[in-house]
């Protein structure tokens, strides 16, 4: 194969298929005026089916259907919610919407998901809330969190954006928490472009939900009455007829993710100086973003990898820096596990048209580039 890869060899990317194109086309001729919902309905029953759910709101994106979960568990200024370091800006973004106070805690270096001991050791007074994320498909630890959150009473919100399909203890995520929300944004294991839902088996935190994401409007007067502040967060029906056929087809994706990573596992899995992100005992992950560290490089290094992979063709990504970092939030936290992987960690291309020969390049890029035998 030389050097360099023709086919681009994507970090992300979807299946689509027949039932895609066949729900979006009807989506585009059926689904206006009196049907304008039809296929937003249908996509919200699906994921409650699908995960045993009561309620589901399908959200434009899932970084409002985060903000639907702050907002509807009563979260406001003054309050803390004790929230993972490591992840998408989005997580820790939704909890300042509401004038809350993110306290970003460590991960798990098996897991890069919230460590338990972190959440407990974070919580004052002022905690209403626990905010995890099943980091890159691999679940977060569902047992112990839980037990905190109700020796503590608090709110646990689930960031389960790139989890569809993935399991703790045989439990779905997005099952556990008061709320969980997912995303169908296009780098997901399930795609509509843009796209995310909420849900909850709570009536009172979803009809809240409902209304902020639809301006507000009760109706209570006349129609187009709005009786507070709200936003337009509904997802279209067209997205949603893309994520219904996605949501309908999730086992098949779930089970080429993990096959995806079961090529890389088997080429990296004994090399020294890589661990990857494997699943802990009890868990299931759809291995939506395989990844590891780099355990002997640092972030230079780190980085250069990305740059001679994307030379090749190759499109990986570094990991996330730490939220706490950020400008607009606080610079006052340590978490090293956090920024181990913000300066070694590299997720690995995973795109759903990979094929075994792409992962071979991959890894022995990635094997030459750290100066390993093959
Ligand atoms: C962990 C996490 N939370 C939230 C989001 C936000 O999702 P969206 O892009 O659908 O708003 C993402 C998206 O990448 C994510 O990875």
């Amino acid at each position: 194969m030389g050097k360099f890869s023709k086919k681009k060899i994507s970090f992300a990317g979807p299946m689509i298929g027949k039932k895609e194109e066949e729900y979006v086309l009807d989506a585009l001729r059926n689904g206006w005026y009196a049907t304008f919902e039809k296929h937003t309905k249908m996509l919200e029953a699906k994921v409650c089916e699908y995960l045993g759910r009561k309620y589901a709101l399908g959200t434009h994106c899932c970084t409002l259907a985060l903000h639907l979960a702050c907002a509807s568990a009563g979260l406001k200024k003054g309050d803390e919610v004790i929230c993972t370091d490591f992840s998408w800006v989005a997580t820790a973004y939704s909890i300042v919407y509401t004038g809350a106070t993110p306290v970003f805690v460590d991960i798990d270096p098996d897991t890069w998901c919230i460590s338990p001991q972190a959440i407990e050791a974070a919580i004052t007074e002022k905690t209403k809330a626990i905010m995890l994320v099943h980091s890159f498909g691999h679940p977060a630890q569902m047992d112990k969190i839980m037990e905190i959150a109700k020796k503590h009473n608090l709110k646990v919100i689930e960031d389960a954006a790139p989890s569809l399909g993935s399991k703790f203890d045989g439990k779905k995520t997005g099952t556990f928490g008061d709320s969980a929300c997912f995303s169908f944004q296009g780098a997901k294991i399930a795609v509509s472009g843009e796209g995310g839902i909420f849900v909850t088996d709570d009536k009172e935190m979803y009809e809240r939900a409902v209304l902020l994401a639809n301006m507000g409007r009760t109706n209570s007067k006349k129609n187009f009455w709005s009786d507070f502040v709200g936003y337009q967060y509904t997802i279209g029906n067209l997205p949603a007829s893309l994520a219904l056929a996605q949501v309908e087809r999730i086992d098949e994706l779930v089970a080429n993710k993990r096959k995806i990573f079961g090529w890389y596992y088997e080429r990296l899995k004994n090399v020294e100086g890589i661990k990857l992100i494997k699943e802990k005992e009890k868990c299931f992950s759809n291995y939506t973003y395989p990844s590891a560290l780099l355990e002997e490089v640092d972030e230079k290094k780190r980085n250069f990898i990305v740059g001679e992979f994307a030379k090749r063709n190759i499109h990986s990504r570094a990991a996330f820096p730490r939220m706490s970092t950020f400008p607009a939030l606080e610079a006052r936290y340590e978490n090293p596990e956090c920024k181990k992987v913000e300066e070694q960690g590299i997720s690995l291309p995973a795109a759903h048209n990979l094929v075994e020969e792409d992962v071979e390049f991959v890894c022995d890029s990635l094997l030459e580039l750290l100066g390993k035998k093959k």
